[in-house]
């Protein structure tokens, strides 16, 4: 069944898109998620509110893409920094903005993404483009960024 979402802001991960992802991350935290989208067993919802959590271990993050998107960033970003997360972000590409130069300039990896995503509960492509941002180590990392891995056509 899809699942439409209740916020415009809220765009739903391609369930084959996070697979790719999770084949390689096997992520242990969905940081932002409710029961009907959550893409892992452990996930943070609007009422534990994520961003005031502690996040470890390897955590996907697609966040509202709102006004509020700065916050996540941030904090996906802080969260690399002690060591005890990787984050791997999916975000569209807004190169223009403050938290882009601020926060995604200093990714450890940063992957565009070819082709435009159809997320979850929409009918059409979405009208804009989309990153993956990694903050935080992980392993395989020349082969990740040779491998072609996000074509999406
Ligand atoms: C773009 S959707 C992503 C859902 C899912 N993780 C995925 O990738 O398909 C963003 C999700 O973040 C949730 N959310 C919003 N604010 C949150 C908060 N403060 N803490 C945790 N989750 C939150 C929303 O309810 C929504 O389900």
């Amino acid at each position: 069944m899809v699942h439409f979402m209740s916020k415009r802001s809220d765009w739903a991960t391609p369930q084959d898109f996070f697979d790719k992802l999770n084949e390689k991350f096997n992520f242990d935290l969905d940081v932002c998620a409710d029961a009907t989208n959550a893409k892992c067993k452990r996930y943070y919802s609007i009422e534990d509110d994520a961003l005031s959590k502690t996040w470890k271990g390897y955590c996907f993050m697609n966040p509202p893409y709102g006004r509020e998107i700065t916050k996540w960033v941030k904090k996906a970003y802080h969260s690399a920094e002690t060591g005890e997360a990787t984050v791997v972000c999916l975000l569209p590409s807004r190169t223009d903005t403050k938290w882009w130069h601020e926060y995604i300039m200093r990714a450890d990896t940063v992957w565009f993404v070819k082709g435009r995503l159809k997320f979850d509960g929409h009918k059409n492509s979405a009208p804009f483009p989309s990153v993956v941002a990694v903050f935080g180590d992980y392993s395989d990392y020349k082969e990740w960024r040779l491998g072609g891995f996000f074509t999406y056509t």
